[in-house]
């Protein structure tokens, strides 16, 4: 039997409103009939305290630090699995029979390079493009080469569809970052697995391979895994949105990379390594930098520190810092930048501001390291969080796709401008002394 809560208004009037209990006991109050039965909505800035869907995906308690990826713990999942492996969990719910794996991987394969006329597409950008920008402009085109129909009638398609954009992600990726340095774009390689060949294209040359280490590609694909999905974030909600009005795979997932490239979400791990090198090269100690980021009136923030849902810790966060450390110990490489984020992190975490508020470093303080001890540019670290988001984009747009019952998203809002006024002449208006137009 489905509980009630109990709410009265100020005219006195009670209104009893179905309480949802999600299957780890996370409780909700339904108020979609709200405004029907009473004529109030509710409002909630920032959608703080609002559950936006019901999904099956990810699960996260940000009190207690937990991520699940369909029930597994993000731990087991960066212990055991692959990039690869996490997104087909993530799309299809289940962790993948050999068979699975294999088809995937072929599917992967044989949609890994660009249409030649695509190709042409790159040579359109400035050489100051930034990549985040030809990343979702090439998404969009994408599709007008991949899923001309616009419509994925069955999940076989779907397979198809996913496997093209998760492979040509990070073809696309590759060819945006050479377009940028005047280098040549790199074909992908047949023999090498998905991320070993991200690696290829970034940095071999036609006259010289590069072939990354081990240690190398273990990390990257860690980064990527780290970074499937996060259930209802500001970009996936964005992938949501777009797909409830029926919008095709593509133009959902390069309107989930325009919302990512802000500051305070993936462009967060850009921010993070020009915040350090900012730091290092300058006469500011941590001390004055932190006394600055306490004060709200300097605007500047400890970027990678504090996260909406997790107010404990971040369980990526964590991980990443070990894979950060272990990195830098085997490729020896010594990155200040490593010793100043430390430091900072310890003078943060004693003090009382950062206390009571709750701030934490996110998945982006420790992410920006090991993409840089990579020799992954500062402008393509958004571009990485990206590629390794695609599964969670596709999984939400899939989630709703299949859905029989989905409806288009359209919030509401309090409307708190001007009430009805009459229309005001040029004459009337101030300034220059124009004729009114007749
Ligand atoms: N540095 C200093 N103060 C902070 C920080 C920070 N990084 N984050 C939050 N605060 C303070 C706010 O000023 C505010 O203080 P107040 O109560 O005195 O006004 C309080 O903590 C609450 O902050 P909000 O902005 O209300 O928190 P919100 O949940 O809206 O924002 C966010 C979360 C955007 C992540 C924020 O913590 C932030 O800007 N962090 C830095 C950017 C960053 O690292 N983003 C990556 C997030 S993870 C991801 O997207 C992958």
């Amino acid at each position: 039997m489905t509980a009630n809560a109990v709410l009265t208004l100020p005219d006195g009037q009670t209104v009893a409103l179905p309480v949802v209990v999600g299957s780890e006991g996370e409780k909700a109050i339904d108020i979609s009939r709200l405004r029907y039965r009473t004529g109030h909505i509710t409002v909630d800035d920032a959608y703080e305290n609002t559950g936006s869907c019901r999904s099956a995906i990810t699960f996260i308690d940000g009190d207690r630090g937990v991520l699940r990826y369909r029930g597994y713990p993000i731990e087991e999942v960066a212990k055991r699995s692959t990039f690869i492996e996490a997104a087909q969990l993530l799309i299809w719910g289940e962790l993948p029979t050999t068979e699975q794996r294999m088809r995937f991987s072929d599917l992967l394969t044989d949609n890994s390079a660009l249409p030649e006329d695509f190709r042409r597409h790159f040579s359109g950008f400035p050489p100051h493009a930034h990549p985040m920008s030809i990343l979702s402009a090439m998404i969009n085109c994408l599709q007008a080469y991949d899923l001309p129909g616009q419509v994925i009638d069955d999940e076989e398609e779907l397979e198809r569809v996913a496997a093209s954009l998760i492979s040509k992600v990070r073809t696309i990726a590759s060819a945006a970052y050479k377009s940028s340095i005047s280098e040549p774009i790199m074909y992908p390689r047949y023999d090498m697995k998905y991320t070993e060949n991200f690696l290829h294209m970034m940095f071999s040359r036609p006259y010289r391979d590069y072939v990354p280490s081990p240690e190398a590609t273990r990390a990257l694909d860690l980064f990527l895994m780290l970074h499937a999905d996060h259930e209802q974030n500001c970009s996936t909600s964005t992938v949501r949105m777009v797909a409830s009005g029926q919008a095709n795979l593509y133009a959902s997932a390069a309107a989930g990379v325009c919302a990512l490239w802000g500051r305070l979400h993936g462009g967060a791990n850009q921010a993070v390594l020009e915040m350090l090198t900012a730091i290092q090269t300058s006469d500011v100690s941590i001390h004055d930098y932190v006394t600055k980021v306490k004060d709200r009136r300097s605007k500047v923030r400890l970027m990678g520190f504090g996260h909406r849902v997790y107010k404990n810790f971040d369980p990526r966060a964590l991980i990443l810092k070990k894979a950060a450390d272990d990195l830098l110990d085997q490729m020896h490489v010594a990155d200040p930048r490593l010793e100043l984020a430390r430091q900072l992190e310890a003078v943060a975490l004693a003090d009382d501001y950062f206390i009571e508020r709750r701030l934490y470093p996110n998945v982006d303080f420790y992410s920006g390291i090991i993409l840089t001890a990579l020799g992954i540019p500062v402008e393509m670290f958004t571009v990485l969080f990206a590629i390794g988001r695609m599964p969670g984009w596709i999984a939400n747009w899939a989630e709703i796709h299949r859905d029989p019952e989905s409806r288009i998203y359209r919030p509401r809002q309090v409307y708190v401008g001007q009430t009805e006024r009459p229309w005001l002449l040029q004459s009337q208006r101030g300034g220059s002394s124009e004729p009114d137009p007749v």
